[in-house]
C-alpha cells in the first residue's frame, strides 16, 4: 500500500469522446498540444509531475531567496555530495541544462558519445554540438518480451568496437543512464556500472551518469542483484557514482519535484567551466536558474527518494499496471520498467506500417478511447529523414510509453487505464496510421503535426 496519506486533491476532468476527438484534431493529432484540463490520466511523463511532501512544501517556506550563497543550496549541496560523492553541485533548472552546459564545454565537431541509450533531450544536446550520440546499450534491450533483469545494461563489446573504428580521442566521455529511459526504464546492475567504469577508466575517458531516476535503478539492483540485497539504497547509490566522474540530473523524476535539476563531478577543471557557462544561461552558481525555495524542495525530495518503503510502492505500482495488461493481452515491454508502462505498437496495431506511426496512432487512440494521455516512443520521435534521399530510417521499437507520475495516480485509476487498453484492443483493426504535416529538425516530436491516414493512404 502506499506509504503515506493523501492531504490534498486535486478534481480530474472528464470529457465527451466528441469534446476528445474535436481537441485532437486541433492539437494536430499531437498530444503535447492538448491542454492539460482536457485529460482524464495524464500519463505523459512522470517527469516534473510528482506530488510533494508535506516536508517539501513546508521546506518550500524556508527558501532564502538571496543571489548569491542562499542557504538551500548549501542543504542541496550536502545532500548531493552525500548521495553522489561529487565535490561540484551545480545546479541547473532542469536535467537538459546540464546536458547542455556539459557538451557545450566538453563535446567537439565529429566527436562521438557513447550511451546505453540516449534519452531524446541528450541525444539532441549531443547532435546540437555537432557531436554523434551512440546507443550501446545490450542487444537484449531491443527484444521486447526477452526476460533480462537489467536490460539496461551498456554492452562493453560495443564501445570497443567504436573506440577501434573512431579513436580515443574522438570519444570525450562515456554516459550512463540510469534507468534506461528510451529502452523502457530498465535498470542497469553494478557490476555493469563497474565493467564500463574500468572500460573507461582504462582509455582515459571520463564516466557521466544520467542519474535521473538513480533511486529506482538501485531499487532494482536490490531486488535483482545478490551483491545489493543486504545494502540500503543510498549504499547502492554512492556505489554506482563512485564508480563515475560525474552526474547530470533531471530532480523532475527521482528529486520529487516539479522543476529542478543539476550537474555534479569531481572534476575541479571542468565544473571551473560549467560554472562560468552556467553563469551565461541559468544564472549564478548557488541558484542555476531556480528559486532558492526549489532548491530546498529538491534537497528534501533526494532524502524521501532514498526511502525503500515508497520505492517498493512506486516500483511496485508500475509492476502491478504491467501485470493488469499482460492479463488483458496487452502486448508491453517485459519485464515492466521502473517509471512506466511501454506498449509495444508494432504488436498492438500490426497493420499499420511504420511510415504510418503506428505508436502516435495508439496514444491518439487512447486518448479519444479513454481521455489518457502517454507519449510516443517511436518513428515520430527517432526517426529521422535523410536530407539527400528523403527516405526515412525508423528507431527499432514503436512504443507507447505510459509514464506513471511520482505520488499521484492510485491503482484504481491505472486499472481505468488497463481497461481502455483492452478495450482498444478488441478494436484495433478500427485504429488508422497518420501521416506529418508539419515537423521541426530539432526535437521534433514535441511540436509536429500531423493528420489521419485515410483508407486510400
Ligand atoms: C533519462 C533522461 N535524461 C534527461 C532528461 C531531461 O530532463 P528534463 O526534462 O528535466 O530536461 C529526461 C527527462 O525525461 C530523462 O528521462
Amino acid at each position: 500500500m502506499e506509504p503515506y496519506k493523501i492531504k490534498v486533491v486535486e478534481p480530474i476532468a472528464f470529457t465527451t469522446p466528441q469534446e476528445r476527438a474535436e481537441a485532437l484534431s486541433a492539437a494536430g493529432y499531437n498530444l503535447f498540444n492538448l491542454p492539460a484540463t482536457l485529460i482524464t490520466i495524464d500519463l505523459l511523463t512522470d517527469s516534473g509531475t510528482s506530488a510533494m511532501s508535506d516536508r517539501q512544501w513546508s521546506g518550500m517556506m524556508l527558501g532564502d531567496e538571496s543571489y548569491a550563497g542562499s542557504r538551500n543550496y548549501f542543504n542541496l549541496e550536502r545532500t548531493v555530495r552525500r548521495i553522489t560523492g561529487y565535490r561540484h553541485v551545480i545546479p541547473t533548472h532542469q536535467g537538459r541544462v546540464a546536458e547542455n552546459l556539459l557538451f557545450t564545454t566538453v563535446l567537439k565537431p565529429g566527436d562521438r558519445v557513447p550511451n546505453n541509450i540516449h534519452f531524446d533531450t541528450t541525444r539532441a544536446n549531443v547532435e546540437h554540438n555537432l557531436g554523434v550520440a551512440v546507443d550501446c546499450v545490450v542487444d537484449e534491450a531491443y527484444d521486447v518480451v526477452a526476460d533480462h533483469p537489467f536490460k539496461g545494461n551498456m554492452d562493453v563489446a560495443k564501445l570497443d568496437r567504436l573506440i577501434a573504428e573512431v579513436g580515443r580521442e574522438r570519444i570525450p566521455l562515456v554516459m550512463l543512464t540510469i534507468t534506461n529511459n528510451s529502452g523502457g526504464g530498465q535498470p542497469v546492475s553494478l557490476g555493469n556500472a563497474r565493467a564500463t567504469s574500468g572500460w573507461c577508466h582504462r582509455h582515459g575517458i571520463p564516466l557521466f551518469f544520467d542519474a535521473c531516476r538513480f533511486a529506482e535503478n538501485a531499487y532494482f539492483c536490490k531486488q535483482r542483484d545478490p551483491e545489493c540485497a543486504q545494502l540500503s539504497i543510498e549504499q547502492i547509490a554512492n556505489a554506482f557514482f563512485a564508480l563515475g566522474d560525474g552526474c547530470t540530473m533531471s530532480a523532475k523524476k527521482d528529486g520529487l519535484v516539479n522543476i529542478g535539476g543539476f550537474i555534479a563531478t569531481n572534476d575541479d577543471a571542468l565544473a571551473t567551466r560549467l560554472s562560468n557557462m552556467l553563469i551565461l544561461i541559468e544564472g549564478f552558481t548557488t541558484y542555476g536558474g531556480l528559486a532558492g525555495r526549489d532548491l530546498e524542495a529538491i534537497a528534501r525530495g533526494l532524502e524521501e527518494v532514498l526511502d525503500e518503503r515508497y520505492l517498493a510502492h512506486r516500483v511496485g505500482q508500475v509492476r502491478r499496471f504491467g501485470e493488469r495488461l499482460v492479463a488483458a493481452g496487452v502486448p508491453i515491454l517485459l519485464p515492466v520498467g521502473g517509471h512506466a508502462v511501454y506498449l509495444d505498437a508494432l504488436r498492438f496495431l500490426p497493420r499499420i506500417p511504420q511510415p504510418q506511426f503506428p505508436a502516435q496512432a495508439l496514444a491518439c487512440a487512447l486518448y479519444l478511447e479513454g481521455g489518457i494521455r502517454g507519449v510516443e516512443i517511436g518513428g515520430l520521435m527517432f526517426g529521422k529523414p535523410n536530407e539527400a534521399t528523403g527516405a526515412w530510417t525508423w528507431p527499432e521499437l514503436e512504443m507507447v510509453r505510459l509514464a506513471v507520475p511520482r505520488r499521484v495516480y492510485t491503482d484504481a485509476h491505472l486499472d481505468y487505464v488497463a481497461d481502455v487498453c483492452s478495450r482498444l484492443l478488441a478494436r484495433r483493426d478500427t485504429i488508422h496510421g497518420l501521416k506529418i504535416v508539419s515537423r521541426a529538425e530539432v526535437l521534433p516530436h514535441f511540436t509536429a503535426r500531423l493528420a489521419p491516414v485515410d483508407e486510400a493512404g
